[in-house]
């Protein structure tokens, strides 16, 4: 419903700001990125809903989700040509200006994502111990000051055999509010 709602939105914003497509008509280019993210999100929720109990832990829908993420995130950096930018869209001209960053942010998104996928084929039965975070030890504070990871070329270099499942998804929730609060027009 509530996508429904947005479609119509951006038809009429399309058809205020007479793009060159023709009326009612989105740049496809567009539409694909955006249910790309909302397919992203679905597989976000689905692996959220895992770590808390929420649905019932099973490795191959885990490992879908953990898929969904992956090729989509791979697939972003071009997905965002520089004539597609602006509005209609909620992508920022910015992203013309930080190719590197943008990309970056798409490809450690990827390497978190085919980390969480390894993680499902390590755990056939159930989530294990060692896919949880171990709160309080201080080991896995976030990716600004890990212990562990390494700076580099603005990304974090993390040693993903190592790390937890759960913390590399709350890496990769990290990765799209970071992008999204660079590269994405607020929403009304
Ligand atoms: C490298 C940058 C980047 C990353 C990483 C990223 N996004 Fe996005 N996302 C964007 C941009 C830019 C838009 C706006 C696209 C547009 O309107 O053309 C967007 C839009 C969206 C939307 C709205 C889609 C719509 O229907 O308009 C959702 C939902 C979303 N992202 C979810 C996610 C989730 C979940 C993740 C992480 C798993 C993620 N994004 C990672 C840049 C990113």
């Amino acid at each position: 419903m509530r996508s429904v709602i947005a479609s119509v939105g951006i038809l009429l914003v399309a058809a205020v700001y007479g793009t060159a497509f023709s009326e009612g008509m989105v740049d496809p280019v567009v539409a694909n990125r955006q249910s790309s993210m909302k397919a992203m999100a679905e597989a976000a929720k689905t692996i959220s809903g895992i770590f808390d109990g929420k649905l019932d832990y099973d490795a191959a829908s885990f490992k879908a989700a953990a898929e969904i993420i992956r090729q989509h995130s791979g697939a972003m950096i071009n997905q965002f040509p520089a004539d597609s930018l602006g509005a209609p869209s909620a992508a920022k001209v910015e992203i013309e200006l930080y190719r590197d960053e943008f990309a970056a942010l798409a490809r450690h998104l990827e390497s978190l994502a085919n980390g969480l996928s390894t993680a499902a084929d390590a755990a056939p039965n159930g989530i294990t111990a060692a896919m949880r975070m171990v709160p309080g030890t201080g080991t896995w504070t976030g990716s600004g000051s890990s212990l562990i990871g390494k700076r580099s070329a603005g990304v974090m270099k993390e040693d993903l055999s190592k790390m937890p499942a759960e913390h590399m998804f709350h890496l990769v929730l990290q990765n799209c509010t970071s992008c999204h609060a660079k590269f994405r027009e607020r929403q009304q």
